[in-house]
């Protein structure tokens, strides 16, 4: 399904709603409540949620985090729009290094510029959000640099 997508910055107004969308899409919703201003939102000419993602800030480091797209509206561009907006507001903060962490979707970032990373190597400012403390132990750490 296509539809012309409005994204904007998410307000705390928005967080239940994005709370729920990611346990329909599979992802934890731990700290979402912390960066819920850093997350950006794609509605669909309802308003309905069609996309989300998320970004955690720790000095020059980044998380990208919570990135969803609705069953239905998957493979049109929808996730990498969302991922390219946190990336340049990540930019615009400072951050020189853009981690997440995943389980599944490897493949999907590396065509977005992600390579996989070793835990020792990760800074460590960023090492203290509970995706990495509590959520995702066993995930792939990957990490893109921002020039
Ligand atoms: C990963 C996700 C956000 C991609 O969103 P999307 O809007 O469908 O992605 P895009 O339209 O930008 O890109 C689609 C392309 O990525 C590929 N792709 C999607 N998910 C993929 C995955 N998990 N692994 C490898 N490739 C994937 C599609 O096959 C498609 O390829 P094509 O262009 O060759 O046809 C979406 O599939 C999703 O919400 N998944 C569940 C939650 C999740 O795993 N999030 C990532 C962990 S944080």
């Amino acid at each position: 399904m296509t539809v012309q997508a409005r994204y904007r910055a998410a307000t705390k107004s928005d967080l239940q709603r994005i709370k729920s969308f990611l346990g329909e899409n599979g992802l934890p919703e731990l700290g979402v409540d912390e960066w819920v201003d850093n997350f950006v939102i794609a509605e669909d000419q309802n308003g309905s949620l069609l996309g989300v993602a998320g970004l955690e800030l720790y000095e020059k480091s980044g998380l990208l985090r919570s990135v969803a797209v609705a069953q239905r509206f998957r493979g049109q561009g929808y996730g990498r729009i969302l991922i390219e907006s946190v990336t340049g507001t990540a930019k615009a903060r400072g951050v020189k290094r853009l981690y997440l962490l995943t389980d599944d979707a490897g493949a999907y970032f590396e065509r977005l510029g992600f390579q996989v990373v070793d835990r020792k190597d990760v800074d460590e400012a960023v090492k203290v959000s509970v995706e990495f403390t509590e959520v995702c132990e066993t995930a792939a750490v990957m990490r893109r640099v921002i020039s």
